[in-house]
């Protein structure tokens, strides 16, 4: 157990964040060169690590938990209007952009399962997914532009808060170190977390394995 002062984000947050970007960097570039095999694994990795970051916004440590972090609208115009104290944690917009930011991930990679292109690379549910495929497919397209977009909107605050209002908002993502948190909350064990994630991978892995196939034609 690590002593204090301890991290604003813990340790499986951290990891799940930075994982993010990595595999989407490579998602995009195996989905667009046809690299089947490899986009498949990767998309369920990423199924699998959105879904144990919503579960771990109920179970997680103080800062990662939804109810600290997700405020009412009044909040959040508030905060807009600039009446808001700077705070550890994400700010009451930042709170919402996160939530938003993993379910798009999260549908990204569940729409992905059902999605064909018609002739050589399907998703394990496409057969499943019966005449709501094609409509699953074109989500998946349409999906993938909304979470570039909140992408580049994410990068774009991130930028503005690390280098015009000079809060250190990377380094706290990056090691858990934050000017205005002094670290007497202990996190979650990591334990927990690594027990969601392996219940995830266990849930889709029974999905697909359960999902009936398309009959062979010979
Ligand atoms: C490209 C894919 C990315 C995605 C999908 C993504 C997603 C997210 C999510 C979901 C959070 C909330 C963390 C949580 O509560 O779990 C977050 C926070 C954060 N991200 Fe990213 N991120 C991406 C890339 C990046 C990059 C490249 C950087 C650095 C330049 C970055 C810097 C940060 C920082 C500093 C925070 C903490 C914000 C705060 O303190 O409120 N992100 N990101
Ligand atoms: C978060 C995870 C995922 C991301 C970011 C992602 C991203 C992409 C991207 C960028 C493309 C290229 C086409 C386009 O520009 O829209 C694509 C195509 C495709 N993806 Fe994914 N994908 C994910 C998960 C999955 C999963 C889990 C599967 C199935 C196992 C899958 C199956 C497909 C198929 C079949 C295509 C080809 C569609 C076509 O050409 O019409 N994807 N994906």
């Amino acid at each position: 157990m690590s002593s204090p002062p301890w991290p604003v984000w813990d340790r499986p947050v951290r990891f799940m964040h930075w994982y993010f970007p990595v595999a989407l960097g490579f998602m995009w570039w195996s989905g667009e060169q046809g690299y089947t095999l490899w986009h498949s694994w990767c998309g369920y990795s990423l199924i699998v690590t959105a879904a144990t970051r919503l579960l771990w916004g109920f179970i997680g440590s103080y800062h990662t938990r939804f109810s600290t972090f997700l405020k009412g609208p009044k909040v959040v115009v508030d905060y807009l209007r600039g009446r808001w104290e700077v705070k550890s944690g994400h700010n009451p917009l930042g709170g919402w952009a996160s939530l938003l930011l993993v379910c798009l991930v999260l549908n990204q990679g569940a729409t992905g399962l059902f999605t064909s292109d018609d002739i050589s690379f399907e998703g394990p549910l496409a057969y499943w997914g019966g005449q709501w495929s094609s409509t699953l497919s074109e989500l998946h397209h349409l999906n993938w532009v909304a979470l570039q977009g909140m992408v580049v909107l994410h990068l774009l605050a991130v930028a503005f808060h690390q280098w015009v209002r000079k809060e250190p908002m990377i380094q706290g993502m990056w090691r858990g170190q934050s000017s205005n948190y002094q670290g007497e909350v202990a996190p979650a064990p990591v334990w927990k977390a690594l027990a969601v994630l392996v219940a995830m991978s266990t849930l889709l892995s029974g999905v697909i394995a359960l999902a009936p196939q398309a009959p062979a034609y010979y």
